[in-house]
């Protein structure tokens, strides 16, 4: 059994990677200030695992709070999720994404150096392929350039690791690079809960379905695609979390720098998207066709080859799988979290 800090781990990818982990008889620490979740998620995770994970209100961007966590506990790895994630948001607030997704990193790395601790594995983003790499997306590739700063912290952070490793040869680092991750864990217990309107295809979709929102406007029909709307690389979080797993479990056993594609290497369009999930739930998605969202690619997908190959890992969960979990989630949780506060 190895002891692990998830930061971040409160959120929609932590808290599955959280039931993952417990489930293969890992210990581990959720470290999070509850900027974007809800501590109520402990409760859930302790009622699908039957172990409470040990929580830390915990901002990762200060020293203290972090070094007093490795002060009492002997951690053996962590997985960083801790960061801010709006695209959108991150054009207009620059400073504050750069500000905590890199000193958050910086503060960990600073820490973990003091104590030893070596095994790192950092959420990134298929977005760090920029638009110049034709899909399917090698990890071999080049890394594009960003159009916005929450790639770019992304980005930047893969290279922060990266030196950090090579001058530290008892490093071992993990960069995954997840595609577009949706669904819920089967209980219905942990699912995505977006604060506001939701920048994601799945949580609006589900909104639409649950009668929080009126109708999805599909973001352009005129791309060059099979039916002119983007594709997309889905993933269901449970499959992802599972890949945290074996990603961590693959650090400790080795020292150096990885990087993983968590994706499926199957793409689907917005309009399969919904199909699929009206056949899942049984009810019939209210959307228009709006105009294209600046900065959508036509279509990104992963080689997912390597991941199977060094991690043993992949993805087994389908489109339908995942439209029926996320729904099991929403429905069973219209307003989200906040539902269980009176
Ligand atoms: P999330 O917002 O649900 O989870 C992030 C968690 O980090 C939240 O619980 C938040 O409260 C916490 N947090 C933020 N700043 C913190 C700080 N300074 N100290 C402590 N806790 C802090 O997001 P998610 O979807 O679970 O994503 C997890 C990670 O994966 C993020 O780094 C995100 O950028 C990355 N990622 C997500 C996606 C996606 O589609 N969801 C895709 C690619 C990469
Ligand atoms: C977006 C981010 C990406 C980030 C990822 C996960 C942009 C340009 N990209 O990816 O950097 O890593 O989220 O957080 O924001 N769509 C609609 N209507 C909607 C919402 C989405 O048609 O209301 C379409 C989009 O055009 C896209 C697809 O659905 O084709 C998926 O969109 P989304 O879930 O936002 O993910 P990405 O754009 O792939």
């Amino acid at each position: 059994m190895s002891r692990i800090l998830l930061t971040g781990g409160a959120g929609f990818i932590g808290s599955h990677t959280a039931v993952a982990m417990i489930e293969a008889g890992h210990s581990v620490i959720i470290a999070d200030n509850l900027y974007n979740s809800d501590e109520v998620v402990i409760d859930r995770i302790e009622k699908i695992t039957g172990v409470r994970p040990d929580f830390r209100f915990c901002d990762v961007c200060d020293n203290n709070q972090v070094r007093e966590i490795f002060r009492e506990n002997e951690i053996d790895g962590v997985i960083h999720f801790a960061g801010y994630k709006a695209v959108g948001e991150s054009s207009e607030k620059p400073l504050e994404y750069y500000r905590n997704n890199i000193d958050s990193t910086l503060t960990l790395l600073e820490i973990m150096r003091e104590f030893g601790v070596c095994n790192f594995v950092f959420s990134s983003s298929a977005t760090v392929y920029g638009p110049d790499n034709e899909p399917p997306y090698k990890e071999s590739m080049k890394k594009g350039s960003c159009s916005n700063p929450y790639s770019w912290t992304k980005s930047m952070i893969e290279q922060i690791l990266t030196d950090a490793a090579a001058a530290n040869p008892d490093m071992s680092v993990m960069l995954l690079r997840y595609f577009n991750p949706i669904g819920a864990h089967k209980s219905g217990l942990i699912g995505e809960d977006p604060q506001g309107i939701p920048n994601n295809l799945m949580p609006f979709i589900t909104q639409v379905a649950v009668g929080r929102r009126e109708e999805l406007t599909v973001f352009g029909d005129d791309y060059d695609t099979p039916d002119g709307t983007c594709r997309r690389d889905y993933i269901h979080v449970m499959d992802l979390a599972e890949g945290h797993l074996k990603a961590i479990e693959l650090a400790m056993s080795s020292k150096g720098v990885e990087i993983f594609n968590l994706g499926t290497g199957v793409p689907y369009s917005v309009l399969e998207v919904i199909k699929a999930f009206e056949n899942a739930s049984g009810i019939m998605i209210n959307y228009t066709i709006g105009d294209r969202r600046e900065g959508d690619l036509p279509g990104l997908w992963a080689d997912a080859e390597k991941a199977e190959r060094m991690l043993g890992w992949k993805a087994v969960r389908t489109l339908d799988d995942m439209c029926r979990d996320s729904w099991n989630w929403q429905s069973k949780n219209p307003k989200g979290y906040k539902g269980d506060k009176k």
